[in-house]
C-alpha cells in the first residue's frame, strides 16, 4: 500500500491543489458531525488517495484494533497494559472490563469523590490552586483551564512543572500560604521534578502559616508512595495504570480544572469526549472524523515526507494547544520501531508545533508561505467568541484565519507580483522585486471549525485529536502508550546529578560533557 501511495505522491505533484476543486470537493472532503466540521479539501488528496489511505487503515485492522482498545484489551503491549483512558469519560456507556472486572463502579465513584471534594474546595476558604505535575500530569490541565476560562468561577489555578526553582518562586510569589491548595499531580509519584517542586511546596506553605496536612491533595496511581509523603487517602484521588499520563486529564489529573470550572462543567467536557469516542466507534470511512484526520496526517508525513505538522489554533484560549499536542503525538508516535520491534519501513510521527493566530503571522508564518520546507498548517477556529460585545474582533479573528488557509492554497505568481510593483520599478529591478513577492501556494492546510470553545467542545477537539494519534500509530504498527525514550535522559540526569554538586568526578564522561561541568564549576559562583 506504501508504494501505492508513493506513486500517488508522484502524481499529486503535478497538479495543484486548487485544480482538484470542482463544485462538490468542498462538501465531498469534509467531515461534519452535529458539534463541529472537519474541512481538508485544501489538501492534495483527491479521491483515489483517499480509498488508498482508507485501505490503509483497514489493512492495518484500525477497527480491530479500537474495538480492542475500548475492550479493555492490553493494547498497550510492552508494558502488558489496556488504554482505557475513554473509561474516564463513559459517564452512561456500559461496564468496561479489564483481566475480567468491571472499572466502570470504581471510575465512577472516583469522579463523584472528586466533585464533592471539588464543591468543598470552591466553597471554602481557598482562593488559589497550586497543581504541581509535569508532562501528562500538567499539560493537559493547564490546557484546559486556559480553554475554558470564561466558565471559570472557583479559585485562581496556577501550574509549576519545571524543576528550575525560577518556577515554583514565580508561581508561590504573592500566594497566600494559608488559602492556597497544592495538588501533587504525579501518576507514578516519583517524577524527580514534581517531588522535588512538592516538597519546596510544602517547605513554604510551613513556613508561612499554611497546613500542609490538610493543604495537600494529591493525584496518582501509588497510593502508598502519596501516603508515604503525608497526604491521607481522603485527600488522594487515584486512577489505574491503564490509563497513559498524556491521556489522563478526564481523570483525577483533571482536578484542578474540576476546581475552577466546577463539577457539572468538568462532565460537560467528558460528555464532550464521550461523545467523539461514539462517533469514532460508529462513523465508517470518510464519515469517521478522527480517522479523516489521521490519514491526512499519514498522508503529509508519512507519503508525502512533510517533517512537522504547525498546529495554529485561531483562539487565543487554545494557546497550549500545540504543546499540549506536542506530547500527546510526539510521545505516542515518535517511535523507530514497530510492536514487534522491527524498524519502521516509514517515517514516524511528525514533529508538531504552532501558536495561536493571528500572532504567529507575525511571527513564524513567513517562513510557512514562502520558506522552501512545506508545513501542512491545521487551523482551528470558533464560530463565535465568548466576548459578545467583542464581536468585530472575532470577525476580524476568522477573517485571518480563511485568509490565511486561502493564501496558502492559491499562492501569488509572478505575474501578480509584478502587478503589485510595476508602480514603483522598472526592468531588472522590477523582476527582482517581484521575485521577493512571489507565494508558491499550493501549500495544504486543515481546518477544524466549532461553534464555540465550550467543555463540551473542549472534550471533542482532545477526543479528536486523541484517537488521531491512535488511528496513526496502527497504521505505523507501534506502540503509541509506551515512552521509553524519555528513560535515557533521565538515568544520565540521575548519574549527574553528584558531578554537578561537586561530590562525583565527570572522568568518564565525553569531552564535551567534561568541559562543560568544568565550565559550570569555575563560573557558577
Ligand atoms: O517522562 C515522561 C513522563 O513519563 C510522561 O509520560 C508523563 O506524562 C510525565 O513523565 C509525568 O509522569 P508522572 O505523572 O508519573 O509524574
Amino acid at each position: 500500500m506504501w508504494n501505492d501511495l508513493k506513486a500517488r505522491a508522484a502524481q499529486a505533484a503535478e497538479r495543484k491543489i486548487l485544480d482538484l476543486f470542482d463544485a462538490d470537493r468542498a462538501a465531498d472532503f469534509a467531515v461534519q458531525t452535529q458539534h463541529m466540521r472537519f474541512d481538508y479539501a485544501k489538501t492534495n488528496i483527491d479521491a483515489g488517495t483517499r480509498d488508498a489511505l482508507l485501505k490503509l487503515a483497514e489493512d492495518a485492522g484500525v477497527a480491530a484494533r479500537r474495538d480492542a482498545m475500548f475492550a479493555g484489551e492490553k493494547v498497550n503491549e510492552t508494558e502488558g497494559r489496556a488504554v482505557l483512558h475513554t473509561a474516564l469519560r463513559n459517564l452512561d456507556g456500559g461496564s468496561v472490563h479489564v483481566d475480567g472486572t468491571d472499572v466502570m463502579p470504581g471510575v465512577l465513584e472516583t469522579l463523584d469523590r472528586m466533585a464533592t471534594y471539588a464543591d468543598e474546595v470552591r466553597g471554602g476558604p481557598i482562593t488559589d490552586v497550586v497543581n504541581i505535575g509535569i508532562g501528562g500530569s500538567d499539560l493537559g490541565p493547564s490546557m484546559a483551564v486556559q480553554a475554558l476560562s470564561p466558565y471559570h468561577d472557583g479559585p485562581r489555578c496556577h501550574f509549576v512543572s519545571n524543576v528550575d526553582g525560577a518556577h515554583i518562586a514565580d508561581v508561590l510569589e504573592g500566594l497566600n500560604a494559608k488559602t492556597t491548595l497544592v495538588i501533587v499531580a504525579s501518576k507514578t509519584f516519583t517524577t524527580i521534578e514534581t517531588m522535588t517542586n512538592a516538597r519546596t511546596a510544602r517547605a513554604w506553605m510551613a513556613d508561612h502559616g499554611g497546613d500542609p496536612a490538610t493543604q495537600f491533595a494529591a493525584l496518582s496511581t501509588a497510593q502508598d508512595k502519596t501516603s508515604d509523603f503525608g497526604i491521607p487517602s481522603s485527600r488522594v484521588f487515584g486512577f489505574e495504570d491503564w490509563v497513559g499520563g498524556r491521556y489522563s486529564m478526564w481523570g483525577p489529573i483533571g482536578l484542578s480544572l474540576m476546581i475552577a470550572i466546577g463539577p457539572d462543567a468538568f462532565r460537560a467536557f467528558l460528555r464532550g469526549g464521550q461523545d467523539m469516542d461514539r462517533h469514532f466507534c460508529a462513523a465508517t470511512g470518510t464519515e469517521n472524523m478522527p480517522l479523516m484526520l489521521a490519514l491526512v496526517g499519514i498522508w503529509h508525513r508519512q507519503v508525502l515526507g512533510h517533517a512537522t505538522r504547525a498546529v495554529l489554533p485561531y483562539d487565543q484560549r487554545l494557546g497550549q494547544l500545540p504543546n499540549y499536542l506536542q506530547q500527546l503525538e510526539m510521545e505516542s508516535n515518535g517511535k523507530s520501531v514497530d510492536m514487534a520491534g522491527a524498524p519502521l519501513p516509514v517515517e514516524s510521527g511528525p514533529v508538531v508545533w504552532g501558536a495561536p493566530g493571528t500572532n504567529g503571522q507575525h511571527a513564524f508564518y513567513q517562513l510557512i508561505h514562502q520558506g522552501t520546507a512545506v508545513i501542512p498548517c491545521e487551523f482551528l477556529v470558533a464560530c463565535a467568541g465568548h466576548e459578545d460585545e467583542l464581536k468585530h474582533h472575532h470577525d476580524l479573528l476568522v477573517a485571518n484565519c480563511f485568509a490565511q488557509s486561502e493564501a496558502l492554497l492559491r499562492g501569488r505568481n509572478l505575474d501578480e507580483a509584478r502587478a503589485k510593483v510595476v508602480d514603483k520599478f522598472e526592468g531588472a529591478e522590477l523582476e527582482r522585486q517581484a521575485a521577493h513577492r512571489v507565494f508558491a501556494g499550493n501549500r495544504p492546510s486543515t481546518t477544524l471549525i466549532y461553534p464555540k470553545l465550550d467543555p463540551f467542545t473542549l472534550g471533542q477537539i482532545i477526543a479528536l485529536y486523541e484517537h488521531r494519534v491512535f488511528v496513526e500509530g496502527v497504521i505505523l504498527g507501534i506502540n503509541s502508550y509506551d515512552q521509553w525514550g524519555v528513560e535515557l535522559g533521565k538515568e544520565l540526569a540521575t548519574a549527574l546529578q553528584p558531578v554537578i554538586e561537586g561530590t562525583a568526578t565527570a572522568h568518564d564522561k565525553d569531552g564535551s560533557t567534561q568541559a562543560l561541568v568544568a565550565y559550570l564549576h569555575a563560573n557558577r559562583d
